[in-house]
């Protein structure tokens, strides 16, 4: 009987091998009352996709320091926010942060709605911003899914069917196991997973907590997922 993976060892986990991140807020500090920051949330998930974590933290740092908040922002000039985010690539992002930001202070009143439809109303959030947004920022249960979220559920459930038609699927089942009581730590966790255990090639199968329910370990095979449709 496949005994299914559970929300609670991967939480575990998080609180004790989680990453510290410049815009994150620790299991620690979560439990002391402290929230995070949804501009630092929004403008940290828009910088890393496409991005390393390794490259985004130093222009992070850069644009809280020039632009503390999301009204600073949507005054700054346009050239100046192209400038900040020269090196960062893929510049039709830095125009619509610039877009975003105008609309959230024009809109909304300097503060990022705080569910997934109204997020994704915004110019340039899309499914996963606007998931992401929400579970991280908001605590709200919404399924996170990107290419590390991808690997950790293709390998605990053994999906065969190839990406990208298999979407629907994953992002299902990570939908069955985000947690209500911290679907922020949750996605965070599942992403961290990804990016250091449950990694592309020789994933670390013996640090991970679910290495006891893992379908693709089980047939002693993890690298052969998540499949791909042939080009
Ligand atoms: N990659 C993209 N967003 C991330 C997050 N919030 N935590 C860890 N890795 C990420």
């Amino acid at each position: 009987i496949h005994k299914k993976p559970a929300a609670s060892a991967l939480l575990s986990w998080y609180d004790r091998h989680h990453r510290e991140l410049p815009w994150r807020i620790s299991p620690a500090m979560a439990r002391r009352g402290v929230k995070p920051d949804p501009y630092h949330i929004w403008l940290s998930e828009v910088m890393l996709q496409q991005t390393t974590v390794a490259a985004v933290k130093a222009y992070f740092a850069k644009f809280i320091a020039l632009w503390p908040s999301v009204d600073d922002l949507a005054r700054a000039p346009a050239e100046d926010v192209m400038v900040a985010w020269a090196g960062l690539g893929y510049y039709a992002r830095a125009r619509n942060l610039k877009k975003c930001a105008e609309a959230v202070a024009a809109d909304h009143g300097g503060r990022f709605p705080d569910t997934e439809e109204g997020l994704k109303s915004l110019p340039g959030i899309g499914d996963y911003t606007a998931a992401a947004v929400a579970a991280i920022a908001f605590n709200r249960q919404a399924a996170v899914m990107d290419g590390n979220v991808e690997r950790v559920i293709s390998r605990l459930h053994a999906i065969d069917g190839p990406l990208p038609g298999s979407k629907p699927q994953m992002k299902e089942k990570v939908a069955a196991m985000t947690p209500a009581d911290r679907p922020g730590d949750f996605a965070q966790a599942m992403m961290d997973l990804g990016a250091t255990i449950c990694t592309p090639k020789r994933p670390a199968c013996a640090l991970c907590p679910f290495n006891d329910v893992c379908l693709a370990l089980a047939t002693d095979e993890p690298e052969r997922f998540p499949v791909k449709a042939a080009k």
